[in-house]
């Protein structure tokens, strides 16, 4: 069985289920990219019977999702903290609270499973995806999103260069992962899983209204004052900035990447 991880930003304190500021930050991603999941979701061959997994639910809105397309099987949402799950939205849905890096489920239990910033948090990234795999059934579909982290020197302005750098480091220090994702489609291929696909959803930091990234800093920005990498300074000229028209950068891209076990159609009815 795989061991706790050393350190992961949800151990060591930097992303804390306990703060406010946490559930805002896990509700702007589900704004921000639940419509672009749910596309994918949408191209699947989703039956109304699937057993379905979703890894480090977060505030749930793909679980949720999920049930309601299932509503003749089992959707089971697990987290470490499932505080910001609701388990009376659905009859069919299970929360699960555990840590699945020491968990296990039965081989070939779910035809689904789906992951969302998850993998980039755990130290035995690879090996998670192996494990993930093999919970899956004949014809059962891994569907994975990770952040890919453009190179913080690349940004053509100077203080968000200064503010990636210093979220990539201490990201890094409290053991994330923020490029790992470019490696998931040869990992999904790797564990013999078939029709990988993958897909790309550009972040945008700026562009007013369309601004994705002040709940992320906000929830990151204690940890990097602290650690002296940036200064109030800096975060009042960001929102000096993020009110500026022709502030517009990307500083990310979400991969999602999916794959299928192979076997027959999991779970289809006649
Ligand atoms: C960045 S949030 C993403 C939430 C959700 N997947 C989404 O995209 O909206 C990562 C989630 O994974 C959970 N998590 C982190 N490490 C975990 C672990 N080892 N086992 C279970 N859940 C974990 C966190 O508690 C958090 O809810």
């Amino acid at each position: 069985m795989t061991q706790q991880p050393a350190t992961t930003p949800y151990n060591s304190g930097l992303l804390s289920n306990d703060a406010q500021r946490e559930r805002d930050r896990l509700e702007a991603i589900q704004r921000n990219v639940d419509g672009f999941t749910t596309g994918i979701l949408d191209g699947f061959p989703i039956e109304a019977s699937w057993n379905c997994l979703e890894l480090g639910a977060g505030t749930g809105s793909i679980a949720y999702w999920l049930a309601g397309r299932c509503p003749d099987g089992r959707v089971v949402a697990v987290d470490l903290d499932t505080r910001h799950l609701d388990a009376g939205r659905a009859a069919n849905l299970e929360i699960q609270e555990a840590d699945i890096t020491r968990g296990d489920y039965a081989p070939g239990s779910f035809d689904l499973i789906h992951a969302r910033y998850l993998f980039c948090h755990l130290q035995d990234r690879d090996d998670m995806i192996a494990r993930a795999a093999r919970w899956l059934s004949p014809g059962g579909r891994l569907f994975v999103e990770e952040p890919y982290h453009l190179p913080a020197d690349t940004s053509p302005f100077p203080l968000v260069q200064r503010i990636l750098d210093a979220y990539q480091r201490t990201y890094r220090k409290h053991g994330a992962d923020m490029t790992w994702a470019r490696a998931l489609p040869a990992l999904l291929a790797r564990n013999a899983l078939t029709e990988v696909a993958f897909a790309g959803n550009l972040g945008c930091m700026g562009g007013l209204d369309k601004d994705r990234w002040l709940p992320l800093l906000t929830q990151a920005a204690p940890a990097l004052l602290a650690d002296g990498l940036l200064t109030e300074a800096d975060l009042a000229e960001f929102a000096t900035l993020l009110k500026d028209p022709a502030f517009i950068d990307i500083p990310q891209v979400t991969i999602s990447a999916w794959g299928r076990r192979p076997g027959g159609e999991p779970n289809a009815s006649a």
